[in-house]
């Protein structure tokens, strides 16, 4: 009895152990996300201009896509790629999007925007995402136009 006890007093507080670092995992280990080929492919045949007709008809509803913009609803986008989530100055962030660590790249912006909430838990984008991926890389193209200097493509 005694034993049995015990070994369920030690399952149950691995248990808890396995539990406690998931969740500093999420809280403060960002995601990780790479360049794939398949991705590569996506962006070189991703429809350009649909992707500036998406970012205008919704994003831009919170993002200032112009290069002499600022921040409106959310923070102000150009020059994203290459930027540290959550780091440009004079806009409020969710503690989730500051602590999570992401460096803006092809990956992690198409990762993010894929799905909003299972990237950065606690967002405070008000969008779910972008389930089409083709979409979702001809938006990622017109991020990278929002540069002064355009990064290179994979
Ligand atoms: C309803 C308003 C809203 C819409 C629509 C929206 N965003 Fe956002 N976005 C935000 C807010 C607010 C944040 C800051 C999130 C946080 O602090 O957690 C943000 C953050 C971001 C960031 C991170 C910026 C940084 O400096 O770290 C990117 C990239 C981004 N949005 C891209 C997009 C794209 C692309 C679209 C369209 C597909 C879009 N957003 C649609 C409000 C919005």
């Amino acid at each position: 009895m005694n034993l049995l006890w015990n070994t369920s007093f030690a399952l149950a507080t691995l248990v808890l152990a396995g539990q406690g670092i998931a969740q500093e995992q999420s809280f403060a280990g960002g995601y990780k996300a790479t360049m794939t080929p398949e991705l590569a492919a996506r962006l070189k045949k991703a429809d350009v201009a649909a992707g500036d007709n998406f970012f205008e008809r919704k994003c831009s509803q919170c993002h200032d896509g112009e290069k002499t913009g600022g921040h409106a609803k959310g923070p102000f986008l150009w020059n994203v790629l290459g930027r540290k989530a959550g780091s440009i100055a004079g806009f409020e962030f969710s503690e989730a999007m500051k602590k999570s660590g992401v460096i803006w790249d092809y990956a992690t912006l198409d990762y993010y925007l894929a799905n909003t909430e299972r990237a950065v838990p606690g967002k405070a984008m008000n969008f779910a995402g972008i389930e089409d991926a083709d979409l979702r890389a001809a938006v990622v193209l017109h991020l990278r136009k929002m540069a002064d200097k355009p990064a290179k493509l994979p």
